[in-house]
Protein backbone atom coordinates (compact mmCIF):
# COMPACT_ATOMS: atom_id res chain seq x y z
CA UNK A 1 0.00 0.00 0.00
CA UNK A 2 2.66 2.23 1.04
CA UNK A 3 4.08 2.02 -2.49
CA UNK A 4 1.02 2.89 -4.43
CA UNK A 5 0.68 5.73 -2.15
CA UNK A 6 3.69 6.94 -2.64
CA UNK A 7 3.29 6.68 -6.57
CA UNK A 8 -0.05 8.73 -6.23
CA UNK A 9 2.01 11.50 -4.22
CA UNK A 10 4.00 11.82 -7.07
CA UNK A 11 1.92 11.48 -9.44
CA UNK A 12 0.09 14.28 -8.26
CA UNK A 13 3.34 16.78 -8.09
CA UNK A 14 4.94 15.53 -10.80
CA UNK A 15 8.41 15.35 -10.53
CA UNK A 16 8.60 18.60 -8.89
CA UNK A 17 6.26 18.84 -5.78
CA UNK A 18 6.59 15.85 -3.35
CA UNK A 19 3.10 15.68 -1.58
CA UNK A 20 3.81 15.31 2.63
CA UNK A 21 0.69 13.77 2.49
CA UNK A 22 0.51 10.22 0.97
CA UNK A 23 -3.09 9.10 0.59
CA UNK A 24 -3.52 5.10 0.34
CA UNK A 25 -5.87 4.53 -2.70
CA UNK A 26 -6.77 1.15 -4.31
CA UNK A 27 -7.59 -1.14 -7.88
CA UNK A 28 -9.78 0.14 -10.52
CA UNK A 29 -13.41 0.10 -10.29
CA UNK A 30 -15.99 2.82 -11.56
CA UNK A 31 -17.27 5.59 -9.07
CA UNK A 32 -21.11 6.05 -9.53
CA UNK A 33 -21.79 9.71 -10.83
CA UNK A 34 -24.33 10.48 -8.84
CA UNK A 35 -24.72 9.83 -4.96
CA UNK A 36 -26.52 6.58 -4.01
CA UNK A 37 -29.78 6.79 -1.82
CA UNK A 38 -28.37 3.80 0.68
CA UNK A 39 -25.12 4.23 2.55
CA UNK A 40 -21.78 3.58 0.77
CA UNK A 41 -21.07 -0.29 0.61
CA UNK A 42 -17.38 -1.70 0.23
CA UNK A 43 -17.61 -1.26 -2.98
CA UNK A 44 -18.36 2.76 -3.34
CA UNK A 45 -15.82 2.48 -1.16
CA UNK A 46 -13.07 0.68 -3.25
CA UNK A 47 -14.14 2.58 -5.99
CA UNK A 48 -13.62 5.92 -4.80
CA UNK A 49 -10.19 4.80 -3.92
CA UNK A 50 -9.89 3.63 -7.70
CA UNK A 51 -10.94 7.24 -8.48
CA UNK A 52 -8.29 9.23 -6.22
CA UNK A 53 -5.81 7.87 -8.31
CA UNK A 54 -7.97 9.10 -11.61
CA UNK A 55 -7.56 12.50 -10.24
CA UNK A 56 -5.52 15.29 -12.71
CA UNK A 57 -4.80 17.97 -9.57
CA UNK A 58 -3.48 18.00 -7.01
CA UNK A 59 -6.37 18.87 -4.63
CA UNK A 60 -4.26 20.17 -1.77
CA UNK A 61 -2.93 18.84 1.32
CA UNK A 62 -6.18 19.93 4.11
CA UNK A 63 -8.10 17.96 1.42
CA UNK A 64 -5.44 14.47 1.15
CA UNK A 65 -5.34 14.42 5.26
CA UNK A 66 -8.85 14.51 5.09
CA UNK A 67 -8.84 11.34 2.72
CA UNK A 68 -6.04 9.70 4.39
CA UNK A 69 -7.82 9.71 7.65
CA UNK A 70 -11.34 8.74 6.62
CA UNK A 71 -9.02 5.97 5.21
CA UNK A 72 -7.90 5.17 8.07
CA UNK A 73 -11.00 4.99 10.11
CA UNK A 74 -12.96 3.03 7.38
CA UNK A 75 -10.21 0.38 7.46
CA UNK A 76 -8.39 0.41 10.82
CA UNK A 77 -11.24 2.39 13.28
CA UNK A 78 -10.58 4.86 15.52
CA UNK A 79 -6.86 6.01 16.22
CA UNK A 80 -5.07 4.29 19.08
CA UNK A 81 -1.43 4.35 17.97
CA UNK A 82 1.30 6.88 19.51
CA UNK A 83 1.51 10.50 18.76
CA UNK A 84 4.26 11.12 16.29
CA UNK A 85 7.23 13.14 17.55
CA UNK A 86 6.45 17.13 17.63
CA UNK A 87 9.28 17.55 14.52
CA UNK A 88 7.66 14.59 12.68
CA UNK A 89 5.40 17.17 10.53
CA UNK A 90 3.99 14.92 8.18
CA UNK A 91 3.35 11.94 10.16
CA UNK A 92 1.83 14.70 12.86
CA UNK A 93 -0.38 15.56 10.60
CA UNK A 94 -1.78 12.71 9.12
CA UNK A 95 -2.21 11.47 12.88
CA UNK A 96 -3.95 14.29 13.71
CA UNK A 97 -6.83 14.58 11.20
CA UNK A 98 -6.92 10.99 11.64
CA UNK A 99 -7.66 11.41 15.60
CA UNK A 100 -10.20 14.45 14.79
CA UNK A 101 -12.37 11.71 13.88
CA UNK A 102 -12.94 10.29 16.98
CA UNK A 103 -15.27 7.59 17.33
CA UNK A 104 -16.62 8.07 13.91
CA UNK A 105 -18.31 4.82 13.29
CA UNK A 106 -16.64 3.31 10.11
CA UNK A 107 -19.69 3.40 7.75
CA UNK A 108 -20.03 7.11 8.11
CA UNK A 109 -16.33 7.10 7.32
CA UNK A 110 -16.95 5.26 4.30
CA UNK A 111 -19.62 7.61 3.04
CA UNK A 112 -17.66 10.75 3.91
CA UNK A 113 -14.78 9.18 1.69
CA UNK A 114 -16.99 8.12 -1.17
CA UNK A 115 -19.17 11.24 -0.85
CA UNK A 116 -15.39 13.47 -0.96
CA UNK A 117 -14.19 11.62 -3.29
CA UNK A 118 -17.16 11.97 -5.80
CA UNK A 119 -17.09 15.94 -4.91
CA UNK A 120 -13.19 15.85 -5.90
CA UNK A 121 -14.36 14.20 -9.22
CA UNK A 122 -16.89 16.31 -10.03
CA UNK A 123 -14.55 19.14 -9.75
CA UNK A 124 -12.57 18.43 -12.19
CA UNK A 125 -15.26 18.19 -14.68
CA UNK A 126 -15.19 20.48 -17.79
CA UNK A 127 -17.01 24.14 -16.70
CA UNK A 128 -18.41 26.72 -18.88
CA UNK A 129 -15.90 29.63 -18.95
CA UNK A 130 -19.56 31.78 -17.46
CA UNK A 131 -22.59 30.80 -15.58
CA UNK A 132 -25.83 31.54 -16.86
CA UNK A 133 -27.04 32.51 -13.73
CA UNK A 134 -25.41 34.34 -10.47
CA UNK A 135 -24.14 31.97 -7.43
CA UNK A 136 -21.25 29.85 -6.94
CA UNK A 137 -19.17 29.27 -10.13
CA UNK A 138 -15.91 27.33 -9.74
CA UNK A 139 -13.29 26.61 -7.77
CA UNK A 140 -11.61 24.78 -5.54
CA UNK A 141 -13.48 24.35 -1.73
CA UNK A 142 -10.96 27.00 -0.64
CA UNK A 143 -11.06 29.15 -3.27
CA UNK A 144 -14.51 30.12 -3.92
CA UNK A 145 -15.22 31.48 -7.60
CA UNK A 146 -18.74 33.37 -8.17
CA UNK A 147 -20.90 36.08 -9.73
CA UNK A 148 -22.66 38.82 -8.40
CA UNK A 149 -24.04 40.48 -11.35
CA UNK A 150 -21.59 41.82 -13.44
CA UNK A 151 -18.59 41.53 -10.39
CA UNK A 152 -16.48 38.46 -9.98
CA UNK A 153 -16.19 37.80 -6.52
CA UNK A 154 -13.13 35.17 -5.74
CA UNK A 155 -13.38 34.34 -2.43
CA UNK A 156 -10.71 32.69 0.15
CA UNK A 157 -12.63 29.96 1.85
CA UNK A 158 -10.33 28.26 4.06
CA UNK A 159 -11.59 29.75 7.66
CA UNK A 160 -10.81 27.13 10.11
CA UNK A 161 -6.83 28.03 9.26
CA UNK A 162 -7.98 32.26 9.13
CA UNK A 163 -7.68 31.79 5.22
CA UNK A 164 -3.59 31.05 5.29
CA UNK A 165 -2.65 30.23 1.46
CA UNK A 166 -1.60 26.82 0.89
CA UNK A 167 0.11 26.50 -2.39
CA UNK A 168 -2.66 24.87 -4.11
CA UNK A 169 -4.83 28.11 -3.56
CA UNK A 170 -2.15 30.05 -4.95
CA UNK A 171 -2.43 28.38 -8.46
CA UNK A 172 -6.36 28.48 -8.18
CA UNK A 173 -6.42 32.32 -7.59
CA UNK A 174 -4.10 32.51 -10.17
CA UNK A 175 -6.86 30.68 -12.15
CA UNK A 176 -9.53 32.60 -10.52
CA UNK A 177 -7.74 35.89 -11.85
CA UNK A 178 -7.22 35.10 -15.01
CA UNK A 179 -10.63 33.68 -16.25
CA UNK A 180 -11.85 37.08 -14.32
CA UNK A 181 -9.54 38.78 -16.58
CA UNK A 182 -11.35 37.05 -19.52
CA UNK A 183 -15.20 37.00 -18.22
CA UNK A 184 -17.40 39.42 -18.87
CA UNK A 185 -17.70 41.15 -16.02
CA UNK A 186 -16.73 44.64 -15.08
CA UNK A 187 -15.26 44.38 -11.27
CA UNK A 188 -13.30 41.85 -9.60
CA UNK A 189 -13.32 41.42 -5.95
CA UNK A 190 -11.18 39.28 -3.81
CA UNK A 191 -12.44 38.60 0.18
CA UNK A 192 -12.45 36.12 2.57
CA UNK A 193 -14.55 34.16 4.64
CA UNK A 194 -15.27 33.85 8.34
CA UNK A 195 -13.72 36.04 10.58
CA UNK A 196 -9.97 36.82 8.89
CA UNK A 197 -9.46 37.98 5.83
CA UNK A 198 -6.31 35.72 5.23
CA UNK A 199 -3.65 34.85 6.99
CA UNK A 200 -0.71 34.94 4.37
CA UNK A 201 1.02 32.27 3.35
CA UNK A 202 0.30 28.76 5.07
CA UNK A 203 3.59 28.07 6.89
CA UNK A 204 3.14 24.34 7.05
CA UNK A 205 3.95 25.02 2.73
CA UNK A 206 7.70 25.17 4.15
CA UNK A 207 7.13 21.34 5.36
CA UNK A 208 6.40 20.47 1.59
CA UNK A 209 10.39 19.35 0.52
CA UNK A 210 10.82 18.27 -2.88
CA UNK A 211 13.63 15.61 -3.74
CA UNK A 212 16.06 18.10 -4.97
CA UNK A 213 15.63 19.33 -0.86
CA UNK A 214 15.11 22.65 0.45
CA UNK A 215 17.32 24.65 -2.38
CA UNK A 216 14.47 23.36 -5.12
CA UNK A 217 11.84 24.12 -2.63
CA UNK A 218 13.25 27.63 -2.50
CA UNK A 219 13.62 28.02 -6.05
CA UNK A 220 9.95 26.73 -6.76
CA UNK A 221 8.20 28.83 -4.41
CA UNK A 222 10.04 31.91 -5.80
CA UNK A 223 8.92 31.54 -9.21
CA UNK A 224 5.22 30.15 -7.75
CA UNK A 225 5.45 33.94 -5.70
CA UNK A 226 6.53 35.77 -8.81
CA UNK A 227 3.68 34.52 -10.85
CA UNK A 228 1.29 34.90 -8.48
CA UNK A 229 1.71 38.85 -7.81
CA UNK A 230 2.44 39.73 -11.74
CA UNK A 231 -1.44 37.82 -11.93
CA UNK A 232 -1.90 41.35 -9.91
CA UNK A 233 -0.02 43.57 -11.83
CA UNK A 234 -1.76 42.81 -14.86
CA UNK A 235 -4.92 42.06 -13.70
CA UNK A 236 -6.61 44.42 -16.38
CA UNK A 237 -9.92 45.50 -14.59
CA UNK A 238 -10.98 47.20 -11.83
CA UNK A 239 -9.41 44.94 -8.64
CA UNK A 240 -10.90 46.02 -5.45
CA UNK A 241 -9.87 44.27 -2.06
CA UNK A 242 -12.92 43.26 0.77
CA UNK A 243 -11.61 43.14 3.61
CA UNK A 244 -13.33 41.32 6.12
CA UNK A 245 -11.16 41.02 8.74
CA UNK A 246 -7.81 41.08 10.02
CA UNK A 247 -4.99 40.76 7.16
CA UNK A 248 -1.66 39.18 7.37
CA UNK A 249 1.76 38.66 5.37
CA UNK A 250 1.04 38.50 1.31
CA UNK A 251 -2.46 39.66 1.67
CA UNK A 252 -1.58 43.01 3.02
CA UNK A 253 1.38 43.71 0.92
CA UNK A 254 -0.75 42.67 -2.25
CA UNK A 255 -3.00 45.69 -1.31
CA UNK A 256 -1.03 48.12 -3.13
CA UNK A 257 -1.63 46.33 -6.06
CA UNK A 258 -5.42 46.71 -5.87
CA UNK A 259 -7.40 49.49 -7.03
CA UNK A 260 -9.52 49.66 -4.02
CA UNK A 261 -9.36 48.64 -0.76
CA UNK A 262 -12.83 48.85 1.71
CA UNK A 263 -11.96 47.49 5.19
CA UNK A 264 -14.83 46.50 8.13
CA UNK A 265 -13.21 48.37 11.29
CA UNK A 266 -12.44 44.94 12.47
CA UNK A 267 -9.42 44.76 10.01
CA UNK A 268 -5.76 44.53 11.51
CA UNK A 269 -2.86 44.68 8.76
CA UNK A 270 0.16 43.25 9.80
CA UNK A 271 3.41 42.21 7.91
CA UNK A 272 5.64 40.55 10.47
CA UNK A 273 8.55 39.36 7.98
CA UNK A 274 11.34 39.89 10.30
CA UNK A 275 9.82 37.59 12.57
CA UNK A 276 9.90 35.25 10.51
CA UNK A 277 13.29 35.98 8.65
CA UNK A 278 11.79 36.98 5.65
CA UNK A 279 11.37 40.07 3.68
CA UNK A 280 8.44 41.71 1.89
CA UNK A 281 6.91 40.92 -1.09
CA UNK A 282 4.02 41.70 -3.58
CA UNK A 283 5.65 44.78 -4.94
CA UNK A 284 5.35 46.12 -1.80
CA UNK A 285 8.98 47.26 -0.61
CA UNK A 286 8.49 49.63 -3.52
CA UNK A 287 4.49 50.15 -3.42
CA UNK A 288 4.30 51.23 0.56
CA UNK A 289 7.17 53.83 0.92
CA UNK A 290 4.80 55.66 -2.05
CA UNK A 291 1.61 54.91 -0.87
CA UNK A 292 2.28 56.16 2.86
CA UNK A 293 5.87 57.29 2.63
CA UNK A 294 9.29 55.86 3.77
CA UNK A 295 9.27 56.24 7.27
CA UNK A 296 5.43 54.67 7.70
CA UNK A 297 6.53 52.05 5.38
CA UNK A 298 9.73 51.09 7.08
CA UNK A 299 7.70 50.84 10.47
CA UNK A 300 5.11 48.18 8.95
CA UNK A 301 7.73 46.34 6.44
CA UNK A 302 10.52 46.30 8.94
CA UNK A 303 9.89 46.55 12.17
CA UNK A 304 6.50 44.98 11.24
CA UNK A 305 4.29 47.14 12.99
CA UNK A 306 0.47 45.92 12.89
CA UNK A 307 -1.84 48.90 11.79
CA UNK A 308 -5.59 49.46 12.84
CA UNK A 309 -8.01 49.77 10.06
CA UNK A 310 -8.01 53.31 10.82
CA UNK A 311 -4.74 53.80 10.66
CA UNK A 312 -4.14 52.04 6.91
CA UNK A 313 -6.92 54.52 6.03
CA UNK A 314 -4.82 57.51 7.66
CA UNK A 315 -1.51 56.07 5.81
CA UNK A 316 -3.57 55.58 2.17
CA UNK A 317 -3.76 52.04 2.14
CA UNK A 318 -7.08 51.51 2.75
CA UNK A 319 -9.71 53.72 0.71
CA UNK A 320 -12.13 53.35 3.06
CA UNK A 321 -13.67 52.18 6.79
CA UNK A 322 -16.82 50.98 6.97
CA UNK A 323 -18.52 49.75 10.71
CA UNK A 324 -18.35 45.85 10.96
CA UNK A 325 -22.08 46.03 11.38
CA UNK A 326 -23.02 47.31 7.92
CA UNK A 327 -19.87 46.42 5.98
CA UNK A 328 -21.15 43.94 3.71
CA UNK A 329 -24.34 45.92 2.77
CA UNK A 330 -22.78 48.86 2.67
CA UNK A 331 -19.71 47.57 0.40
CA UNK A 332 -21.67 45.47 -2.24
CA UNK A 333 -24.08 48.22 -2.11
CA UNK A 334 -21.72 50.55 -3.63
CA UNK A 335 -19.35 47.95 -5.65
CA UNK A 336 -22.53 46.97 -7.73
CA UNK A 337 -23.11 50.93 -8.82
CA UNK A 338 -20.36 50.97 -9.46
CA UNK A 339 -20.28 47.54 -11.29
CA UNK A 340 -22.97 49.15 -13.99
CA UNK A 341 -20.35 51.73 -15.15
CA UNK A 342 -19.17 51.14 -18.48
CA UNK A 343 -16.60 48.31 -18.49
CA UNK A 344 -14.60 49.17 -21.32
CA UNK A 345 -13.89 52.74 -20.12
CA UNK A 346 -13.09 51.56 -16.62
CA UNK A 347 -10.91 48.78 -18.12
CA UNK A 348 -8.59 52.03 -19.86
CA UNK A 349 -8.70 54.04 -17.16
CA UNK A 350 -7.16 50.94 -15.31
CA UNK A 351 -4.85 50.42 -18.07
CA UNK A 352 -3.69 54.27 -18.06
CA UNK A 353 -3.06 54.29 -14.43
CA UNK A 354 -1.11 51.04 -14.15
CA UNK A 355 0.46 51.50 -17.53
CA UNK A 356 3.72 53.68 -16.94
CA UNK A 357 4.69 51.55 -13.32
CA UNK A 358 3.95 47.99 -15.05
CA UNK A 359 7.56 47.34 -16.17
CA UNK A 360 8.96 48.58 -12.78
CA UNK A 361 6.47 46.45 -11.02
CA UNK A 362 7.95 43.45 -12.49
CA UNK A 363 10.96 44.25 -11.81
CA UNK A 364 10.45 44.83 -7.83
CA UNK A 365 8.53 41.49 -8.47
CA UNK A 366 11.45 39.69 -9.57
CA UNK A 367 13.60 41.69 -6.91
CA UNK A 368 11.61 40.35 -4.35
CA UNK A 369 11.43 36.77 -5.29
CA UNK A 370 15.29 36.95 -5.97
CA UNK A 371 15.82 37.99 -2.46
CA UNK A 372 13.12 35.98 -0.70
CA UNK A 373 14.59 32.48 -1.98
CA UNK A 374 17.88 33.67 0.04
CA UNK A 375 15.79 34.25 2.90
CA UNK A 376 13.86 31.13 3.12
CA UNK A 377 17.11 29.27 3.13
CA UNK A 378 18.20 31.24 6.41
CA UNK A 379 18.10 29.95 9.29
CA UNK A 380 16.27 32.81 10.87
CA UNK A 381 13.40 32.22 8.88
CA UNK A 382 13.77 28.10 9.38
CA UNK A 383 14.30 28.64 12.95
CA UNK A 384 11.06 31.37 13.34
CA UNK A 385 8.83 28.53 10.82
CA UNK A 386 9.79 25.36 13.33
CA UNK A 387 8.86 27.38 16.14
CA UNK A 388 5.32 28.45 14.83
CA UNK A 389 4.57 25.00 13.65
CA UNK A 390 5.88 22.89 16.65
CA UNK A 391 4.20 25.74 19.16
CA UNK A 392 1.25 24.43 17.07
CA UNK A 393 2.34 20.77 17.86
CA UNK A 394 2.13 21.84 21.47
CA UNK A 395 -1.16 23.13 22.08
N1 LIG B 1 -0.09 29.16 8.25
C1 LIG B 1 -0.48 27.97 8.72
N2 LIG B 1 -1.48 27.82 9.61
C2 LIG B 1 -2.11 28.93 10.02
C3 LIG B 1 -1.75 30.20 9.55
C4 LIG B 1 -0.70 30.30 8.62
N3 LIG B 1 -0.31 31.46 8.10
N4 LIG B 1 -2.55 31.11 10.15
C5 LIG B 1 -3.39 30.44 10.95
N5 LIG B 1 -3.10 29.12 10.87
C6 LIG B 1 -3.80 28.04 11.57
C7 LIG B 1 -3.34 27.91 13.01
O1 LIG B 1 -2.15 27.17 13.10
C8 LIG B 1 -4.54 27.18 13.60
O2 LIG B 1 -4.47 25.83 13.20
P1 LIG B 1 -4.97 24.66 14.21
O3 LIG B 1 -6.42 24.97 14.47
O4 LIG B 1 -4.74 23.41 13.44
O5 LIG B 1 -4.09 24.80 15.42
C9 LIG B 1 -5.71 27.81 12.86
O6 LIG B 1 -5.18 28.35 11.67
C10 LIG B 1 -6.39 28.91 13.63
O7 LIG B 1 -5.39 29.85 14.02
P2 LIG B 1 -5.08 30.25 15.55
O8 LIG B 1 -3.63 30.58 15.64
O9 LIG B 1 -5.62 29.21 16.47
O10 LIG B 1 -5.99 31.55 15.66
P3 LIG B 1 -5.65 32.90 16.45
O11 LIG B 1 -6.87 33.74 16.29
O12 LIG B 1 -5.15 32.61 17.81
O13 LIG B 1 -4.42 33.55 15.64
C11 LIG B 1 -3.20 34.30 13.70
C12 LIG B 1 -4.58 33.86 14.26
C13 LIG B 1 -3.38 34.52 12.20
C14 LIG B 1 -2.77 35.59 14.36
C15 LIG B 1 -2.15 33.20 14.01
O14 LIG B 1 -2.65 31.96 13.58
C16 LIG B 1 -0.84 33.44 13.31
O15 LIG B 1 -0.02 34.20 13.77
N6 LIG B 1 -0.64 32.80 12.13
C17 LIG B 1 0.57 32.96 11.38
C18 LIG B 1 0.44 34.18 10.50
C19 LIG B 1 1.71 34.39 9.70
O16 LIG B 1 2.77 34.52 10.26
N7 LIG B 1 1.57 34.39 8.35
C20 LIG B 1 2.68 34.54 7.47
C21 LIG B 1 3.04 35.96 7.34
S1 LIG B 1 4.44 36.19 6.33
Amino acid sequence: MAGVAGRLARRWCPGVLRSPVQVTCAPALQLHGSRPAMRATQQDFENAMNQVKLLKKDPGNEVKLKLYALYKQVTDGPCNTPKPGMLDFVNKAKWEAWKELGSLPQETARQNYVDLVARLSSSEAPRPARPTAEGPRSGSDAVLVSSEGAITKITLNRPSKKNAITTQMYQDIMQALKAAGDDDSAITVLTGSGDYYCSGNDLSNFTDIPPGGLEEKAKNSAVLLRDFVACFIDFPKPLVAVVNGPAVGISVTLLGLFDVVYATDRATFHTPFSHLGQSPEGCSSYLFPKIMGSAKAAEMLIFGKKLTAGEAFDQGLVTQVFPDSTFQKEVWARLKAFSKLPPNSMRISKELLRKMEKEKLHAVNAEECRVLQTRWLSDECMNAVMSFLSQKSRL
